[in-house]
């Protein structure tokens, strides 16, 4: 009897659960139920714990740093003095070797309407040995301060590593509740791919620059620690002809530095680095892409150099997504997504990540390739060559959430939902990767959304059974 009262509830549970599925899939995927009051992101102010200046004359303060070759043996220490240059050396040394080593950086300033820069010290540190913890120091005399980074391990198809994603962070309550989520996850990334928008200054009267020099400082507690892969979002272009700014990315270019050249880049806005097993490909939605374009030849060269038995694993970051399903930047990256698209399916990118609407989103492994000015073939279908594409600029800015989403959910969007967090990309061998997503709403180690990422190279099966 008893095992025939739990096999009828069970047989009715698989039939539902069968009958739901498909009614879910022909109406796309998920639009989590969780809906939260949406209160209005407030940023932090200036007087903040997290904004706190350094004790000290002319003391070193938003320390950050960022990989600083194309294989992860160099890095960029980034650092600003605010009272006069001071000096552009930054001290370093292994855990285990006590002599300090000793390079010398080159400092600048620059001007933003009404406002001047404090000095802005850049050092690239070179040759140092993989999986090799260092400590290194900035400042003179009393006022040196020290951290401390972890190098990658040496390139190659079978290394483990730890990404941490995060968007559009901006620098409110919520922003700083992202932060810590991410700090406290117990997956514990190793490096951070930030997908654009970073300080939200522009959001303020003359685009006033004060707000870059706090979110250096708020930020500093993790990026001076673990490498932040930069991508330029729109909150960095800072075009602002009204008040004679004419020179598009001004702070952001003087302020983060990335190894562009060593890709044979030609300008800061798209570049790649290899780190682990992945090939990383930053490019820029606010650059021009089209065909003849600096950005375009250089993608078109750099695809084919991918060697995915050195580094398995592709993956894209970009500001402006191109599968979106919110009524926010509706079809923004739409015409970035027509010039490259046909590449991320030929070339099997295993993932992409943007930013820019303030909200998260996962989608199926689709392609809308087929389409050509005569055939009207435009609707996305699965496509185990494309990449899986994620949302996730949601790390909390003043602008709130993205909350209005087009409806029905279409067929090509697995999960969404407006929730502020951050998400973790844990790569475990050639072939798996295990991809997290937390809303701050939660406890540290809840993961709101997941899934066994399959390499696309190597093991390209349709894991989209596998999504939770
Ligand atoms: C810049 O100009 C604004 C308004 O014109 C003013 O409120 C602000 O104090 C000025 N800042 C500096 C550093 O002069
Ligand atoms: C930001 O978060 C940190 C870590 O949780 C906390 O110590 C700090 O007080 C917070 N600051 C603000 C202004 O919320
Ligand atoms: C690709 O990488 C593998 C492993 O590092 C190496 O043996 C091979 O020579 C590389 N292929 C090319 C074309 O560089
Ligand atoms: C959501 O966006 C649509 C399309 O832009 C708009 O027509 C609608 O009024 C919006 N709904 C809300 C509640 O803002
Ligand atoms: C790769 O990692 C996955 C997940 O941990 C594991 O199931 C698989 O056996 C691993 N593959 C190899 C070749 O070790
Ligand atoms: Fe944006």
């Amino acid at each position: 009897m008893k095992s025939f009262s739990s096999f009828v509830p069970a047989f009715v549970a698989i039939v539902l659960g069968l009958v739901l599925n498909s009614a879910v899939f022909a109406n796309g995927g998920k639009t989590s139920v969780y809906v939260r009051q949406v209160q209005k992101a407030v940023d932090m102010p200036l007087d903040s714990d997290v904004f706190r200046v350094p004790p000290g004359y002319n003391a070193p303060q938003q320390v950050h740093i960022t990989q600083g070759d194309h294989d992860g043996k160099a890095v960029i220490v980034s650092w600003l003095t605010e009272d006069e240059p001071g000096s552009s050396v930054v001290l370093y040394w292994g855990e285990n070797i006590k002599q300090k080593k000793k390079a010398e950086g080159k400092f600048d300033t620059y001007k933003f309407y009404n406002y001047t820069s404090g000095y802005i010290h850049h050092c690239t540190i070179r040759n140092l040995e993989y999986s090799t913890k260092y400590y290194y120091e900035v400042g003179l005399d009393h006022t040196r301060r020290k951290f401390w980074f972890t190098t990658p391990p040496a390139v190659g198809p079978n290394v483990p590593y730890t990404f941490g994603l995060i968007g559009d962070l901006g620098q409110s309550f919520d922003s700083n509740s992202t932060l810590t989520h991410y700090e406290q996850n117990p997956q514990k990334g190793q490096a951070v791919l930030f997908v654009g928008d970073l300080s939200y200054a522009d959001n303020y009267p003359n685009h006033d620059n004060v707000r870059w020099d706090s979110w250096g400082r708020f930020v500093e507690r993790s990026v001076a620690y673990q490498p932040w892969i930069w991508t330029a979002g729109n909150h960095e272009i800072d075009f602002a002809p009204e008040i004679g700014e004419n020179e598009p990315f001004k702070p952001y270019t003087h302020r983060y530095h990335v190894p562009y050249r060593a890709s044979t880049s030609t300008a800061p806005f798209w570049y790649s680095i290899k780190r682990a097993s992945a090939y990383i490909i930053v490019l820029s939605s606010y650059s021009a892409y089209g065909k003849y374009t600096p950005q375009y030849k250089w993608l078109e060269k750099e695809l084919p150099k991918v060697n995915r038995s050195e580094t398995p694993w592709l993956i894209v970051l970009m500001h402006s997504p191109w599968y979106n399903s919110y009524n926010y930047h509706y079809m923004e990256g739409e015409s970035m997504r027509v010039m490259y698209e046909p590449w991320f399916v030929q070339y099997k990118v295993d993932v992409v990540f943007a930013g820019h609407v303030h909200a998260y989103e996962r989608s199926e492994r689709v392609s809308n390739i087929a389409y050509n000015v005569v055939n009207g073939i435009c609707t996305p279908v699965k496509d185990q060559s494309a990449p899986v594409y994620i949302t996730i600029g949601d790390g909390g800015n003043l602008e709130g959430l993205a909350t209005n989403m087009t409806e029905p959910q279409p067929a090509y969007s697995a999960y969404r939902e407006a929730s502020f967090g951050h998400a973790i990309f844990d790569i475990k061998n050639q072939t798996h990767a295990y991809y997290s997503w937390h809303r701050n709403h939660d406890g540290y180690a809840v993961e709101a959304d997941s899934m066994w990422f399959f390499n696309r190279f190597w093991h390209p099966v349709d894991e989209s059974s596998t999504s939770q």
